[in-house]
């Protein structure tokens, strides 16, 4: 039976009517029309649907909305400032830290996260970190340039 949810995301509050075990991203691609977490496998494997719940990762296929309500929900459209790409958006374009692209918005989504923890991190943190979020096209180690390249630069 749907009931009303209230759930913050990317700073715009929204009350969404919805059965409680209907999924975030359900909510997030159908309702509010934000495609950037992907649907990768939809059982928690690959972390393409990752999107930041009250700073903490967490793959959107998993999550339910009522898991989410009066919680504060950041996918990767919420990162920009207008044409300003975060700074963790910036050094994947500048290190080319991208294939297809598909896996993308989760790996920025939890090197934001990872990066809001502390700011020195191993290249074997970084991996451990990262290793929750899956890349088809073999470019990892190029992600963890990129993510080194920023903590050495913060
Ligand atoms: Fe959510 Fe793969 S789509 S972890």
């Amino acid at each position: 039976m749907p009931s009303e949810f209230e759930l913050e995301v990317n700073g715009t509050l929204f009350q969404i009517e919805a059965p409680g075990q209907c999924g975030l991203l359900d909510v997030l691609r159908d309702s509010l029309k934000l495609k950037g977490a992907k649907r990768g496998c939809d059982v928690g494997e690959c972390g393409a649907c990752t999107v930041l719940v009250d700073g903490e990762p967490v793959y959107a296929c998993l999550a339910t909305l009522g898991a989410c309500q009066r919680r504060r929900v950041v996918t990767i459209e919420g990162l920009s400032e207008g044409d300003d790409l975060h700074p963790v958006q910036h050094a994947f374009l500048s290190m080319r830290a991208l294939s297809c692209g598909f896996c993308t918005p989760g790996m920025i989504m939890s090197t934001v996260a990872l990066l809001a923890k502390k700011e020195q991190f191993t290249r074997e943190e970084i991996r451990q970190a990262l290793s929750g979020n899956l890349c088809a096209c073999g470019v990892f180690e190029a992600v963890v340039d990129a993510v080194e390249a920023l903590v050495e630069h913060s």
